[in-house]
């Protein structure tokens, strides 16, 4: 088998728990840290090295651009987060800044792996990553609205007693405000979730708000939030890394899907260890639709107004 290798730009809090994740969910060989503050990188990598006795043998350190080269996955989660307050939006012109940084020296290094995006807003950040990078669209990945349907399925759960395991409900469209629930197609053990009478539509309406707004809720409490994103991309690496063809909702490339097009968004999709092998385009209804092509025309009006 060939070596496993994970290059991760940001140390942060989101970066920083992705590390402990992959290293405890994924048999990798090497993962390199990468982030303009050298001396956190360098205590990380010290600190996390330290897994490899219960977790297996694997190289981790501190290291920059030029370590991408071989590296099977480059994850970006670098980038200004969200403050109290402030929308994923919010970040558009300080984000757009630090990923060109990022993404030409990669690139430059040789790269030939996969982009993963978490950093916010990560559906722009992703359409911008494929485009700065000129690499093919299956190439690059974002988290998209896998943290939101995790938390929708959360609350789904709480709901009805069913455990998160037998919910198969997604959330769609931008990881952030024009986001919204497939509920017209959602099964929840094995039964539509219209049929169930406690999830009327009054209630819906409030869960979806309540998904919607947890991140800021989280962010309001403890000043961020980072274990869901984190085991996102954790997933995420793990699919690619396994060639597992995971079915995930992500930041997906658009080439017609829904009607929509150079766009990243959210969307059930297919992870291989080539990257995106399959966009799943569900049957919307036509108020879902609406809703699509919203959040769609939202994103596009922010990507346009961008210059690269
Ligand atoms: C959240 C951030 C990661 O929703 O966007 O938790």
């Amino acid at each position: 088998m060939s070596r496993r290798k994970v290059f991760l730009v940001g140390d942060g809090r989101v970066g920083s728990t992705f590390a402990n994740d992959l290293l405890q969910n994924v048999r990798i060989d090497e993962l390199v840290i990468c982030d303009v503050v050298k001396k956190i990188t360098e205590g990380d990598a010290l600190d996390l090295e330290d897994l490899a006795p219960f977790v297996g043998q694997s190289t981790v350190k501190s290291g920059d651009y030029s370590d991408a080269k071989d590296a099977d996955i480059a994850v970006i989660t670098a980038g200004a987060a969200r403050k109290p307050g402030m929308t994923r939006l919010d970040l558009v012109k300080t984000n757009v800044k630090i990923l060109e940084s990022i993404i030409k020296p990669i690139v430059e290094s040789g790269f030939n792996g996969i982009f993963v995006v978490s950093a916010n807003p990560v559906d722009i950040l992703t359409t911008l990553t494929q485009k700065l990078s000129g690499f093919p669209k299956n190439k690059v990945i974002g988290t998209g609205t896998s943290l939101d349907t995790a938390r929708l399925r959360v609350a789904l759960s709480h709901k009805t007693g069913v455990n998160v395991d037998h919910i198969d409900a997604y959330v769609l469209g931008e990881h952030g405000d024009t986001s919204f629930e497939n509920f017209d197609e959602a099964i929840i053990d094995h039964k539509p979730l219209r049929s169930y009478k406690e999830l009327d539509e009054e209630t819906l309406v409030e869960l979806e708000t309540d998904v919607r707004k947890k991140g800021g809720k989280i962010i309001a409490n403890k000043g961020a939030t980072f274990y869901g994103v984190a085991m996102c991309l954790t997933q995420i690496c793990k699919a690619i890394l396994e060639n597992k063809a995971l079915v995930m909702p992500l930041s997906a490339p658009m080439t017609g899907e829904y009607g929509i097009h150079d766009l990243y968004l959210g969307s059930p999709a297919v992870v291989t260890a080539n990257g995106i092998s399959d966009v799943i385009e569900l049957h919307l209804s036509e108020d879902e639709k609406k809703k699509m092509a919203y959040s769609a025309a939202k994103m596009k009006e922010v990507v346009d107004g961008i210059d690269l």
